[in-house]
């Protein structure tokens, strides 16, 4: 990769779909990939570059798909391959990029490696060490059927690979290369500082200063020093960038911004999380973006499908301010869906389909202002949050509409002389 050279992400303007809850297609509740192509005009009229899905495959959803089951696969509620084929030739005509999810550091307990290949995964005899998983309790999990404990940074249903291994790295990027040869133009790649870890397995030692980032109650107490970001991740970039030839990479690192040396050597990008984490005021935006620059290639965003939504976060007023500063920072920019029209956080589900509690900022997008807002004309798999007061017909062509703000600045951005 020759850094000099200007790339298309360099300020793109990237737009994050949230596949389920998108446009569904066929009236079974669930957003598709028809669903997504059947609405590419709404993004090209917004005038974004690119979009980003969030995992597509197939999963038995514990963690809403990024418990991948068959990554080189298009989830049968989402569609079939042709779909997707059809989804890119789509993108692609009308000047569209398209990003995929990769998923990395695990996979789903349902993977059939697990099984026909556990020497991809990390085991111990007894839990050797006080690791703990991001959304709470240890990171070791019994497996009743072999005895041994296997290591999961997220969910037990998450089992981590072993990226030390080399027929993952192999395996891994045949999933990029099943997906570059399909026309993909790039890749999110998923929780990357979870990739490498101390190899002896030591403990974290407990947390002595606040971290930078949110992180959860049990996650907190440590300081995360051997369960994550092992100083060797160069070998499991390297690969994936071997694999990934000149598709764009923006990795997923939630770390620090000052820790995101090593991933960018190989990465094209890397979400600056701070920014999206930042109160929204002057000297500390200021402090972020100088950190951000200095780091040089990072992606900014300020909302996804894992925290409360800008205009829940910010309100209506200053969501709009916060979309002013965000759409006028150099480098490759993320919007998440709904935030053009302003889209607030929903009431969830009861049961929830997460249990770490992110399902209210993933409920469905709002295209018309009517009870099922243009997504379904089935039962939604999350119900619609307000589409009567806010929605994209009711938005388009109304002067002082968020939707309209979205636009201008897009506009604005493609147009200014310093780019
Ligand atoms: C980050 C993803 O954005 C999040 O939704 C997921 O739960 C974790 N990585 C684990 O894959």
């Amino acid at each position: 990769m020759n850094a000099s050279q200007p790339r298309w992400w360099d300020q793109a303007v990237i737009y994050q779909v949230y596949p389920r809850s998108f446009q569904d297609s066929d009236g079974d509740g669930i957003g598709d990939l028809a669903g997504i192509e059947s609405r590419l005009d709404h993004l090209v009229w917004l005038g974004v570059d690119a979009l980003w899905l969030s995992p597509i495959y197939p999963s038995p959803l514990a963690d809403m798909g990024y418990d991948v089951a068959d990554h080189c696969a298009v989830a049968p509620e989402l569609g079939d391959m042709d779909d997707f084929d059809r989804l890119v030739a789509r993108a692609h005509e009308l000047g569209l990029k398209l990003l995929l999810d990769f998923v990395p550091s695990h996979t789903s307990i349902e993977h059939p490696w697990f099984r026909e290949h556990p020497e991809y995964y990390v085991w111990a005899d007894e839990a050797p060490n006080n690791w703990v998983a991001a959304f709470g309790g240890p990171a070791w999990t019994l497996d009743e059927e072999t005895g041994r404990y296997y290591l999961h940074s997220f969910y037990p249903e998450q089992p981590d690979l072993d990226w030390r291994v080399p027929e993952v790295r192999e395996a891994m990027g045949d999933v990029i290369r099943f997906w570059t040869a399909r026309g993909v133009d790039g890749f999110r790649a998923d929780a990357l500082q979870q990739l490498m870890k101390d190899p002896g397995l030591r403990d974290d030692p407990p947390a002595t200063t606040p971290y930078p980032l949110p992180l959860g109650d049990d996650y907190g107490r440590l300081d995360h020093v051997h369960s994550e970001a092992g100083p060797d991740i160069g070998i499991a970039l390297k690969a994936m960038r071997e694999a990934a030839g000149d598709a764009f990479l923006v990795g997923e690192v939630y770390r620090p911004t000052k820790d995101l040396g090593p991933y960018l050597e190989h990465l094209d990008a890397a979400f600056a999380f701070e920014l999206l984490h930042s109160p929204f005021d002057e000297e500390h935006l200021a402090e972020v973006v100088a950190e951000g620059q200095q780091m040089g290639r990072v992606a900014w965003a300020l909302s996804n499908h894992d925290f409360p939504r800008l205009a829940t976060r910010f309100g209506e007023e200053r969501a709009a301010r916060a979309a002013e500063f965000l759409l006028s920072l150099p480098g490759t920019v993320f919007l998440y869906q709904g935030d053009e029209i302003g889209m607030v956080d929903g009431p969830g589900a009861d049961p929830p389909y997460d249990r770490a509690g992110r399902d209210s900022c993933r409920h469905p997008m709002q295209w018309e202002p009517e009870p099922l807002g243009g997504f379904t004309t089935g039962e939604p798999w999350l119900a619609l949050t307000d589409p009567e007061r806010r929605s994209v017909a009711a938005q388009r062509g109304v002067d002082g509409s968020s939707l309209e703000l979205y636009r201008r600045l897009i506009a604005a951005r493609r147009s200014d002389p310093d780019e």
